[in-house]
């Protein structure tokens, strides 16, 4: 078998890898092992690319190896798991640069050398750098929103639309004049920097807590990015794994826009987290009044309960209770108390958040629940305990169409016998609106920081 054979089977095998590895990531259980298997597709196909004839020195790729690996280790270990949406901008903003770099350095060494790029080169040249360059100045912005380092409330003025119109059109006219006369660099220079300029102008309008589904829409560039890559290098595994992650990317946007009942126009283009909520925030707490409990009333309600459904939110996140809430859950199971938690989707702030959260704290894969499952159990269940979780429980969302988060699927708590709120204040969550669940008749509030409440809750149930 030849050299070039050999590439051909590694990364045959590396591409089986990669989809298998995103298979098993529908759910927990299998997701460790996808994880590894797609991991290992990876190590196959940068062994693979590195026989291959084009590459004449290594001096360069290990220098590259070493400093990126150890970066990436270093910042990979460290990060916060409520920091992981900023570190996944960043790495798909690098992606993204990596695309457009390779693009821009084919054109420099194809004009340089006197050839002209044909279309088959010169289309997919533009296309890795418009989609890789407005990826990676798209993330860093995404990034600075989601780091604090600039305002996370949209960034909106008069006429935004119409120029950024303007800027897609007269990048649409550079990219066709990139394609016609490759040989003018400076051309494509233009398109270079205009494409990182609308990365910017794009993500600005958007609020910083729709950020996740933002990163998720440029992971999906970045992959599309590595495609176009693909094509120019015609590398094969190139552009099967930029076309994976450009599917995957999409289909994930959309299961997050689906479960927060907002079409993805409305994401971009709606500055969510600004007027509306500033508005809708303004009536909070405005419907009746709160019954709050202690953490001993709590105990007492929990000892006496047979079966509890525990609702993680962002704040159980915010507090790193994870661990507080393995501790309760297993004291009520040593009672004999059905324990379950209702996962929503976009419970937290980045897809499976909660489930990452909690498996942190070996709680069993058996007792998350889905939110179409465990919604028909609310009503034979005798405690419904929200821990910092508030939109995704909200009946707002079913009962009244007024509500800007009218039609979003939700949890359906409010049919429990008894609900119990553990968060600090009745300031909104994320969407900056009023929950009536609050003022039911059902619901005690219990009032403070997610972990140091549910500690309170356990030491109490032990001294009963
Ligand atoms: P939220 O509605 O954001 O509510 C979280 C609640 O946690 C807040 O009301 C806050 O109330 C409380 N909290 C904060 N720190 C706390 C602490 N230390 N201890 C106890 N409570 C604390 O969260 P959710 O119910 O998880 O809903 C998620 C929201 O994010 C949805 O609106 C969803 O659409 C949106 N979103 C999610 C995603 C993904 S992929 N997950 C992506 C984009 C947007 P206090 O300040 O009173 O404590």
């Amino acid at each position: 078998m030849t050299a070039a054979n050999l590439i051909a089977v590694a990364y045959l095998g590396a591409s089986i890898l990669f989809i298998v590895g995103i298979k098993r990531l529908s759910s927990p259980r299998t997701a460790p092992l996808g994880n590894l298997l797609a991991a290992l597709g990876m190590g196959v196909a940068i062994v693979a690319t590195l026989f291959h004839q084009n590459v004449v020195d290594f001096r360069g790729i290990l220098a590259g190896v070493a400093i990126g690996g150890a970066i990436g280790a270093v910042a990979a270990a460290r990060v916060q798991m409520t920091a992981m949406p900023q570190m996944v901008a960043v790495f798909n903003g690098l992606g993204g640069a990596a695309s457009a770099l390779v693009a821009a350095a084919e054109i420099v060494r194809q004009v340089g050398a006197g050839s002209l790029p044909s279309p088959f080169v010169s289309v997919p040249i533009v296309a890795g750098t418009v989609i890789g360059a407005l990826t990676l100045t798209g993330s860093l912005i995404a990034f600075a929103k989601l780091q604090e380092l600039m305002t996370g409330r949209p960034v909106v003025f008069p006429g935004q639309r119409v120029l950024n119109g303007l800027l897609a059109l007269g990048l649409l006219a550079l990219a066709t004049s990139v394609v016609a006369q490759p040989q003018d660099l400076t051309i494509y220079w233009g398109l270079f920097a205009l494409s990182a300029l609308l990365g910017v102008m794009l993500v600005v309008p958007i609020g910083g807590a729709d950020m996740p589904v933002v990163i998720s829409l440029l992971n999906s560039y970045s992959g599309l990015a590595a495609c176009a890559t693909g094509f120019i290098l015609e590398n094969q595994v190139l552009i099967i794994s930029g076309s994976l992650v450009g599917a995957s990317g999409i289909v994930l946007t959309r299961i997050m826009c689906k479960a927060m009942n907002r079409s993805l126009a409305n994401v971009l283009f709606g500055a969510f987290g600004g007027e509306i909520a500033a508005q809708a925030a303004g009536v909070t707490a405005a419907r009746g009044s709160v019954k709050s409990g202690s953490p001993d009333d709590a105990a007492v309600i929990l000892d006496a309960a047979r079966s509890v459904i525990i609702v993680p939110g962002y704040g159980l996140a915010v507090a790193q209770a994870q661990h507080a809430v393995r501790e309760l859950s297993d004291l009520l199971l040593q009672r004999g108390t059905q324990v379950r938690y209702g996962i929503h989707p976009v419970a937290g702030r980045m897809p499976g958040h909660m489930n990452v959260l909690l498996a942190e704290a070996d709680v069993p894969y058996e007792q998350l629940v889905e939110m179409e499952e465990i919604n028909p159990s609310f009503p034979h269940t005798d405690v419904a305990l929200v821990i910092g979780a508030n939109d995704v429980t909200n009946p707002d969302a079913h009962e009244n169409p007024a509500s800007p988060i009218y039609g979003m699927p939700i949890l359906e708590v409010s049919r429990a016998k008894t609900v119990m709120v553990c968060k600090r204040s009745m300031s909104p969550g994320f969407a900056g609106v009023d929950n009536p669940l609050y003022t039911r008749a059902q619901t005690m509030m219990l009032f403070g920081d997610a972990k140091k409440t549910i500690e309170a809750v356990s030491s109490a149930i032990r001294a009963l």
